[in-house]
């Protein structure tokens, strides 16, 4: 047998059996590289006799193209082989249930404080926060509140001391000694947060959420005052016309006081604000008393405006239909799941203002 058939014969028997993409290159490169088999026995042709080169060549090129062949069509055969078995590893089984997708809820709390924050920011509000655990100076005294005013009482107070010096805010109204002491006038903040009393029944419970809003400058009147409640209520509860009236009513840190009314009626079951003949009380405000801007350093010759603070969970349960605040603070997943708020499922009136 001449050597090319037998290198023939050892290749192709090699070629023939099970092999790896890297053990067929190297088949390639022993046959086909600079100094492999056939590539060499191309170069000796020349040492030959011309009449014996003639039948060399011609002998040599059809191992060659026979060789080539068969690994090219090896090639081939190994690529498809490492597809179908991708494709058989890789299939997806959709006879698999599908995963839970558990998705959380913004509690409706959460949900009233950003449209009270993003409605009172577009007529130029900030929002401003402050400690849930207050002293006595902030939460009364400084407010116009002396030893002993009834007020003390009425807020039933969670005291943290025996001296009654610390305690947990009864109000959010604290916030606005914080934000004058700390800056210079004009002011216009809101403020939204936890406030805590000694109180529990279907309206009320011992920690809950009010907002603050302050705005001191130089001219602001109880005209202000009212074009901008009017605009807040409007807006919150996505009517075009409310009714409102201001029931006189007294505060220390106030004068003169009152207490906003609301009107509504009730439909098949269900609350329609802004009509009818029936009025709900939803928040108190009033002047800021000149006691009260004299203990935190504002010249009440020169600065003067409004204050009010308002119900935040009792906003939240009209607009909602929620009819018991207890709900609010029991952390019952279900009650969460029904009446929370989907992240994406935002009111028109909602602008992106997140906490
Ligand atoms: N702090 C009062 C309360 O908790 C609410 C309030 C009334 C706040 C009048 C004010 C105000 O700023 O001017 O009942």
């Amino acid at each position: 047998m001449s050597d090319y058939k037998k290198i023939k014969n050892k290749y192709l028997d090699k070629l023939n059996s099970n092999l790896k993409i890297e053990e067929l290159n190297n088949i390639k490169t022993e046959l086909f590289g600079k100094n492999g088999l056939i590539s060499n026995s191309f170069k000796n042709l020349g040492q030959l006799k011309p009449d014996e080169r003639k039948k060399h060549a011609s002998d040599l090129n059809s191992i060659k193209e026979e060789l080539q062949d068969k690994i090219n069509a090896k090639f081939q055969q190994i690529e498809a082989e490492e597809i179908n078995s991708k494709l058989k590893d890789e299939k997806i089984d959709i006879t698999l249930p599908e995963r839970d997708i558990s998705q959380g809820k913004i509690h409706p709390v959460s949900q009233v404080i950003d449209e009270i924050s993003s409605i009172f920011s577009e007529i130029g509000f900030s929002v401003e926060e402050g400690p849930d655990v207050e002293n006595e100076n902030y939460n009364f005294t400084a407010l116009n509140t002396p030893e002993n005013h009834p007020a003390r009482d009425m807020h039933d107070t969670f005291y943290l001391d025996n001296d009654k010096k610390t305690l947990l805010r009864t109000h959010t109204s604290p916030v606005q000694v914080r934000t004058m002491l700390k800056g210079k006038p004009p002011f216009k903040i809101i403020a939204p947060g936890r406030t805590y009393r000694s109180d529990s029944d279907q309206t009320h419970s011992p920690m809950f959420h009010q907002v603050e809003g302050l705005y001191i400058d130089k001219d602001i009147t109880m005209g202000h005052l009212k074009g901008c409640l009017n605009y807040f209520i409007k807006s919150f509860f996505e009517v075009d016309k409310i009714k409102m009236r201001f029931r006189p009513s007294h505060f220390p840190f106030t004068e003169p006081s009152a207490e906003v009314d609301i009107g509504y009626e009730m439909k098949d079951g269900k609350i329609i604000i802004g009509e009818g003949d029936k009025w709900l009380e939803i928040l108190g405000c009033g002047m800021v008393h000149p006691n009260v801007l004299k203990n935190v350093n504002v010249n009440s010759d020169k600065y003067q405006g409004y204050a009010f603070g308002i119900g935040i969970d009792r906003l939240g349960m009209l607009k909602y239909g929620i009819n018991d605040l207890r709900a609010f603070f029991e952390t019952d997943y279900r009650w969460l799941n029904h009446f929370g708020f989907d992240p994406l499922d935002v009111p028109s009136n909602y602008r992106g203002l997140s906490r």
